[in-house]
């Protein structure tokens, strides 16, 4: 059995690490290539985007001892901010203690608007959608053969009055393993004519909706209150997490801490980062105030459970998902859905907010930041080796993290 639970996995050179990555997901000389030397070619990246001048680099790390639903992952994570990768990793080590975390996902299921304007009469409108559903769900179906093959496809309309004389019709697509945007996109603008049609009035918008409120993933994770450091800790992050749920200000932040682990993730697996965002924020706005994602609350033995819910839109085909280093690093995850993908994104989410909460309400974030950066000037003065940490060390602990005391401890 593989096991993601590698102690000292941050003092690994980047060849040692590679190489656990390498046995842990069977990677290939040349998959350990791509990942090293940024596998985007420029003529690749100038079909990406218009107006190419160049490529983008930033750092791939990997998260260790994840446990999801009673399998090991290594998560990679694309970000430039430090201390995001050991947080998730830390709290991921206390959630293995009493099993790992719990998550599932709803079906993939997307939703298309199509925005009818100048109503005449909205009754009668309603009432011949509705009537040729059928032939409005076949007609969309017939734009996406291969996704219907696979189970997926247009299953479901629903007729809404808006405004004075504004409508929207829903269709409902099971996008399977793709984010989805392109097949809705299509199928939407493929059924728009017949309806106007149809209806005799006029459509207006035809896209997706990136309020993805019918693809959602809850995850929920028991957090042991000694591997947490006491049941004062464990009071302390239900504190914070009641700050984040009586606080706009607070709750932003405390969202913007998942999001780091899910952007990353995201980012690693070539998906789309601004509708994660999107639809993450408008999630957290259902009850007409803007509340915190998660949720904490203390188990009868003292522990904290925590649980995170939210929609997340992603896919493990189509869009960027074949960038050269997201294909590595979707084998890295050896995920086999879009669902699990988005099962492990949440995973990681409530992960790194428990990590946030627990370093806020203890020793605050600042020491962990301190240590990287004191690494960086340590090597940057010229130490190698041991010297590093040991540097970093005591530059810390002076509060002294600079280059010219660097440079006297060398
Ligand atoms: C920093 O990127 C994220 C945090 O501010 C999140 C939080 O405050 O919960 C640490």
């Amino acid at each position: 059995m593989k096991s993601s639970q590698i102690s000292g996995f941050y003092k690994l050179s980047v060849k040692e690490r590679q190489e656990i990555v390498k046995k842990f997901a069977e990677l290939s000389g040349d998959e350990v290539k791509i990942l090293e030397q940024n596998g985007l070619s420029l003529e690749r990246a100038e079909r990406m985007i218009e107006n190419v001048v160049g490529k983008y680099e930033l750092p791939l790390g990997i998260a260790t001892n994840f446990l999801i639903n009673g399998k090991d992952y290594l998560i990679p994570m694309v970000l430039e901010e430090p201390s995001v990768v050991a947080a998730a990793s830390n709290a991921a080590r206390i959630a293995r203690v009493r099993g790992g975390f719990k998550t599932k996902a709803t079906e993939p299921v997307m939703m298309g608007q199509i925005q009818l304007v100048n109503v005449k009469n909205p009754e009668k409108t309603k009432k011949i959608i509705l009537k040729n559903k059928k032939k409005i769900l076949e007609l969309a179906n017939k734009q996406d053969p291969v996704l219907v093959k696979l189970g997926g496809g247009a299953k479901k309309i629903e007729v809404r009055n808006l405004a004075k004389n504004m409508m929207v019709v829903h269709l409902l697509v099971n996008v399977k393993d793709a984010m989805g945007a392109n097949a809705v996109n299509t199928m939407c603008e493929a059924v728009a004519p017949f309806m106007e049609k149809i209806a005799g009035e006029k459509t207006n918008l035809r896209i997706l909706s990136n309020y993805a409120t019918e693809r959602l993933v809850k995850t929920t994770a028991i957090f042991d209150k000694n591997a947490l450091g006491g049941e004062g800790v464990v009071d302390s992050i239900i504190s914070a997490y009641r700050f984040a749920d009586c606080d706009v200000y607070r709750a932003v932040t405390h969202n913007k801490g998942i999001m780091n682990g899910i952007v990353a993730v995201a980012l690693a697996t070539g998906n789309d980062t601004r509708a994660l965002e999107a639809e993450a924020h408008a999630y957290a706005s259902r009850s007409g105030k803007y509340k915190p994602l998660t949720v904490y609350k203390k188990d009868k033995n003292g522990n904290l459970v925590g649980s995170l819910e939210m929609p997340l839109a992603v896919g493990i085909v189509g869009g960027a998902t074949s960038h050269p280093v997201a294909k590595i690093v979707l084998k890295i995850l050896g995920v086999k859905s879009a669902k699990e993908l988005a099962e492990i994104m949440d995973a990681v989410g409530l992960a790194q907010n428990l990590a946030a909460l627990k370093a806020l309400s203890t020793e605050g974030i600042q020491r962990g930041h301190m240590e990287l950066h004191a690494r960086n000037i340590a090597i940057m003065a010229g130490a190698a080796g041991k010297k590093v940490d040991k540097i970093a060390e005591q530059m810390v602990k002076e509060k002294r993290v600079r280059l010219d005391r660097a440079k006297e401890l060398l």
